[in-house]
């Protein structure tokens, strides 16, 4: 006799496998992704020791996340001010993306003062590239291929991709010195077809740690003058670099009073620490004014339809923290303070493996890198051992997140790298 398969006779489990396979039997299972899946793994650890040194995300020197004392303030004011919560317009908080605007090109530029800046808020850095990449993809008249470095941030490909640009990579990192290649670097875009767009990190190179100097800056414009590309500038880590604002927007500021054709896109994850805030900005240098509110009014038919308008709450604390004298002089102490920690962390790290260690490998690059990261030449089979038998988490291209580092582990991450390179 046939039995009768009533719903509550089935386990819950076995239902929603039934579903599955019916449904959705066509999905692959994807990869984790490079980044953000080696917090995952992290997180699955239990051991005491575990260090992750895979995502950017600043840590203090008790390894905990910092929330910025100017933060703080900002969010007291803005709960003092009980303000309402209405939709922004598409493009966002005004104020917000006015001040991002001035901290970028600086208060004197002609783009603002002239009004030529067509800007708007995004979804954090990564938003703002996609609005610029969709932007390009709509509306750049020539070729619609982007040379990005070689290598460069895992998420700009797909970014870029799921815009339908065409992806390039032009030569920057030299394995051989753990530094920039600038010869193959102008080559490359020298080599790449004329109206190319050029996809640039404005400071703290995202993985490398690797930046042109302000001289080679002066030489890659020229290269990408003469052959007519469009710049995209990337500008993810304002004052991470340097810990100067101003000094890590030479690049920028050094293309615009050349005349440069350019877009940008800002973020206030890291200078800020606005990391689930995600807070940035893309912006497009125009002609003149009339072309800005062009360029502003396909923007927002962009926007619309991908998000509709953009979160308050993070463009709120960066709006009041750059528009307070005083606690806009206490965030630049404290981006200082951060990019400070960093430097210590690289010096710490150097010497714990050439002095405690007596490691014999080459570790200048540590010191010689700038930014969050250290692209330490580990193998990706050095960094697997690093994750099994050292509880220690990075991203297997060796990208080493020095946030991560702090005083009472750089002892113990030294020694994990001593011991993976040392045969
Ligand atoms: C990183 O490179 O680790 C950060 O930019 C975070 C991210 O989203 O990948």
């Amino acid at each position: 006799m046939l039995s009768v398969i009533t719903r509550t006779s089935l386990k819950p489990s076995l239902l929603g496998s039934r579903a599955f396979v019916s449904t959705w039997s066509n999905v692959p299972q994807g990869p984790p992704d490079a980044i953000l899946g080696v917090t995952e793994a992290f997180k699955r650890d239990t051991d005491p020791k575990k260090m992750n040194l895979g995502v950017g995300a600043y840590r203090d020197d008790s390894g905990q996340p910092y929330v910025l004392s100017c933060v703080r303030k900002a969010e007291k004011i803005l709960l003092d001010n009980r303000m309402d919560k209405e939709y922004a317009g598409i493009t966002g908080v005004p104020a917000f993306t006015k001040a991002a605007g001035k901290l970028a090109y600086g208060d004197n530029s002609p783009l603002i003062q002239d009004n030529r800046l067509a800007i708007t808020q995004s979804i954090s850095g990564t938003g703002a590239l996609r609005i610029g990449a969709a932007f390009l993809k709509e509306f750049y008249p020539h070729a619609k291929k982007v040379y990005v470095p070689n290598p460069t941030w895992g998420n700009h490909i797909p970014i870029m991709k799921h815009s339908g640009l065409e992806l390039e990579k032009y030569t920057y990192f030299d394995k051989n010195t753990n530094g920039l290649n600038i010869s193959g670097m102008l080559e490359d875009i020298k080599a790449a077809p004329k109206n190319s767009i050029v996809l640039l990190h404005a400071c703290a190179h995202n993985p490398t740690g690797v930046d042109p100097t302000q001289g080679q800056w002066d030489e890659i414009s020229q290269v990408v003058k003469e052959r007519g590309h469009f710049v995209f500038f990337d500008m993810a880590y304002q004052g991470f670099a340097s810990g100067d604002c101003d000094r890590d927007a030479y690049a920028l500021r050094k293309f615009v009073s050349e005349g440069h054709p350019l877009v940008l896109s800002q973020s206030f994850a890291k200078n800020m620490g606005l990391y689930g805030e995600r807070v940035g900005a893309f912006s497009v240098a125009c002609a003149d004014a009339e072309e800005r509110a062009r360029v502003e009014s396909q923007l927002k038919i962009l926007i619309r339809p991908m998000y509709s308008n953009p979160p308050i709450y993070g463009a709120r604390i960066v709006d009041t923290v750059l528009n307070s004298p005083e606690l806009k002089q206490e965030w630049l102490g404290e981006v200082k303070t951060m990019a400070d920690r960093i430097i210590t962390m690289r010096d710490k790290l150097r010497g714990h493996l050439e002095n405690d260690f007596g490691s014999k490998k080459n570790w200048e690059h540590i010191t010689n890198q700038i930014g969050m990261f250290c692209f330490s030449g580990l193998t990706p089979e050095q960094v697997d051992k690093l994750k099994d038998d050292w509880h220690v988490y990075l991203t297997r291209d060796g990208r080493i997140s020095m946030a991560g580092i702090s005083s009472g582990n750089v002892k113990y991450l030294a020694e994990a790298i001593h011991n993976v390179t040392k045969d």
